[in-house]
């Protein structure tokens, strides 16, 4: 395990130089020509490159600590332009949760710390999901980066991987749908993204060396068709491939994986980057598929894509024209999103596009927190609360935030709001976000007296919650890269510290920051609860919006919730949490839920989670009716009418699945929904597309996409568990492209 963060740490107070930019070039280049498209400019480019101007463009460096070329900016990557041909420099920087400021708080490097992933992806809003991207684009380009390493789209299959906080759930068409649409929005700034883990990095215990095990056409059903998605929607320039290893094979020298089923059978015409510290070999990557080699000079054994490749194409193990492809996909994909017309300046400072960055976060997260559980209308606080007991999670302070390389480390709002909590050096140092949720609801609420207890006195807490009318708890649990949890517990004793309170006022209400589901041996006890995720830059500021009825809640759950391990498909994995001895050995049997993540598992196994994926509650009530399915050519359609019929302005998601046959080894499917903002009384007419691959089956003998003939049950509801309407759709037998 790699242990980087204090290299970046040191970095921190170094200067970097602009980046060299296309428009050096002289037009009469014909490459240049924006009316050739970005393969034929491309095919130009290569050939007029030397070999050795071939060799500079396939490896990146490290641009932190010791060996940071000079006039690259602090960060992940740098490639250096070639200035004769007019080939920009490619400068990498972290990640899809923000622009991770990695070189510290310099002057113009303005950042927004989004929420995380899962809670962008509970807003199921492609829009929302695309204002992110953009604004995560536009920062990176404003502080001269033109790569963006974000497109994180894991399955999430376990609520303990320390990662989930980077994915944006368990369901394919989901999370596929929803980071393409992420991407999307970060090359619309001209900057390239990456879509990452590629494939099955679905845990991190071992991450270097666990093979993850599973059948062809499980993989190809799950994690593969979510990646398969985000690549339709977000075309991102750069699939990075994974540490792990897949069936016994590594992710970057996977044949397979990357030549046959990402740019042979996808036709994906973008490059592959490694991970950081994910090459073991020079031939056997190249030939496998990886196109670009990341950091090998400070992560992996050698620069295998320096000497060793040379003397491999020399030899011909690795043919020249494996060689020009590599070159060639890398320049179409920077072609491809404008980099060349539109290289990244660094820009003044402007106040003005750091608030509209804030915004997005603060709207995303609003969107995103889940109401689990709303008894007796415990919210939204009435206005007629005098006092309020606020209790824990440092609310005084700020919101937690995920570590790894993926944390933004510094916002306008300056660094984290609590230091010295451990671990202090990588993954860590923990991160909270400068946005206290009790200063927000302070101001939210003028009128009412709010006492603040941080929690580790759990009597003094209880006191306070006593002579409160109502007391919220803030409870924490940080997860970080490169570390699984050990288990789905609260840490810190904050399980006992809800209990005391609630025991002492049953008025009260839980506010979660997690990385994902956890127990909640408590819940009887306490009447709300709010999944707030790690809300972001101004995550206190939507905690106490929606807290107070001021934005009503309409986040719905990207992830089953299950009620302990026990009801996961492994409820134990051997070595897992911090720091575990790492063996090369290791497997993950993924087989045992195979294709079945998620709400699929509880449905196979009649299990019945805490919450269903899809779940989350409103301060109003919506229904719908009037269900029809249709199929015109090659589309499906839903039509159903939705109605606020409660007292409040709101959103509700209605989630279609189809539920497949007895004997199918899959029992349900997401196939569409539509998030909807509606007055009181209001009702609309909803057309939503099915997306037809969720209907088909992938059959592994001769690698296609299969709908068989048959009748199909669509339902609609509120969750994977619930079943409204119901309708019939008979569709004849297709095979997908
Ligand atoms: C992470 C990637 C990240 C890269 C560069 C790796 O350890 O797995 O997600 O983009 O480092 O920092």
């Amino acid at each position: 395990m790699k242990t980087r963060f204090p290299v970046r740490m040191l970095a921190c107070a170094l200067l970097a130089a602009m980046p060299a930019f296309a428009q050096d070039a002289p037009a009469s280049q014909p490459w240049m020509d924006v009316a050739k498209s970005p393969d034929e400019r491309a095919a130009l480019l290569v050939a007029e490159m030397t070999q050795d101007e071939k060799f500079a463009l396939i490896r990146s460096r490290f641009a932190i600590g010791e060996k940071k070329p000079d006039e690259a900016l602090v960060a992940a990557g740098y490639v250096a332009p070639i200035p004769r041909l007019g080939i920009p420099s490619q400068g990498l920087v972290d990640a899809g949760l923000g622009v991770t400021n990695p070189g510290g708080a310099r002057e113009g490097d303005h950042a927004t710390a989004m929420p995380s992933g899962p809670m962008t992806a509970s807003t199921w809003s492609r829009e929302i999901a695309f204002k992110g991207g953009e604004t995560m684009g536009r920062e990176a380009w404003r502080q001269g980066f033109n790569v963006l390493l974000a497109g994180s789209v894991n399955l999430q299959r376990d609520p303990r991987n320390g990662r989930n906080f980077e994915y944006a759930g368990e369901d394919p068409l989901l999370a596929g749908t929803l980071v393409g649409e992420s991407i999307r929005g970060v090359q619309s700034q001209h900057v390239l993204s990456t879509m990452k883990h590629y494939a099955l990095n679905d845990m991190e215990t071992a991450r270097n060396f666990h093979s993850a095990e599973i059948g062809d056409r499980a993989m190809h059903e799950s994690d593969l068709l979510a990646f398969r998605i985000a690549i339709d929607i977000g075309k991102p320039g750069s699939v990075m491939c994974s540490y792990n290893r897949i069936n016994g094979t590594y992710g970057c020298e996977h044949d397979e994986l990357l030549n046959n089923v990402l740019k042979r059978d996808w036709q994906y015409p973008g490059y592959v980057m490694s991970d950081w510290g994910g090459v073991h070999s020079a031939s056997k990557a190249a030939n496998a598929g990886l196109d670009q080699q990341s950091a090998g000079e400070v992560f992996d054994k050698a620069v295998y894509f320096d000497g060793p490749l040379r003397m491999a194409v020399g030899a011909g193990t690795v043919p020249q024209a494996r060689l020009d492809d590599m070159v060639h996909r890398i320049l179409r994909s920077f072609i491809a999103v404008g980099a060349f017309e539109h290289p990244p300046q660094r820009q003044p400072v402007d106040d003005a596009l750091d608030a509209i960055g804030f915004d997005v976060a603060q709207r995303t997260a609003e969107a995103g927190a889940v109401l689990l559980r709303n008894e007796n209308a415990t919210l939204p606080l009435a206005k007629t609360v005098r006092r309020i007991a606020v209790i824990g999670g440092h609310a005084d302070k700020g919101v937690i935030a995920g570590g790894g390389s993926s944390m933004v480390g510094w916002t306008s709002r300056g660094t984290t709001a609590v230091s010295g909590l451990k671990p202090t050096t990588w993954p860590g140092p923990v991160m909270f976000q400068p946005s206290s949720p009790l200063l927000a609801l302070r101001a939210t609420l003028p009128d009412a007296r709010i006492d603040f207890a941080d929690g580790r006195d759990r009597a003094a807490a209880a006191r306070l919650a006593r002579e409160a009318d109502v007391a919220i708890v803030f409870a924490t649990q940080w997860a970080a890269e490169s570390v699984d949890l050990p288990d789905m517990r609260l840490p810190d004793g904050q399980d006992a510290l809800i209990a005391a309170v609630a025991a002492a006022n049953p008025r009260n209400i839980v506010v979660l920051q997690t990385n994902g589901p956890i127990e909640m041996p408590w819940v009887e006890r306490v009447p709300a609860v709010l999944q707030a995720w790690y809300p972001g830059i101004r995550g206190g500021e939507a905690i106490a919006q929606l807290l107070t009825g001021a934005v009503n809640p309409s986040g719905h759950l990207p992830v089953s919730w299950p009620v302990d391990v026990s009801q996961l498909p492994r409820p134990s994995i051997p070595g897992l949490g911090f720091n575990p001895p790492q063996k090369p050995e290791d497997t993950i049997d993924y087989d045992i839920e195979g294709a079945n993540v998620g709400y699929r598992w509880f449905a196979a196994k009649g299990l019945t989670p805490r919450y269903a994926f899809g779940h989350g509650l409103s301060y109003t009530t919506f229904a719908t009716s009037d269900l029809t399915v249709r199929s015109e050519g090659a589309r499906i359609l839903a039509r159903f009418n939705v109605r606020n019929t409660g007292d409040r302005a709101g959103a509700t998601v209605p989630q279609l699945y189809v539920h497949l046959p007895e004997g199918h080894t899959t029992p349900l499917r997401l196939v569409g929904w539509q998030r909807v903002e509606l007055q009181p009384g209001e009702s609309r007419e909803v057309e939503v597309e099915l997306a037809p691959r969720l209907f088909a089956d992938y059959h592994p003998e001769d690698r296609s996409w299969r709908i068989a003939a048959g009748d199909y049950d669509i339902v609609l509801g509120q969750s994977a568990a619930d079943i409204g309407a119901r309708a019939a759709l008979r569709l004849p037998a297709r095979q997908l492209d």
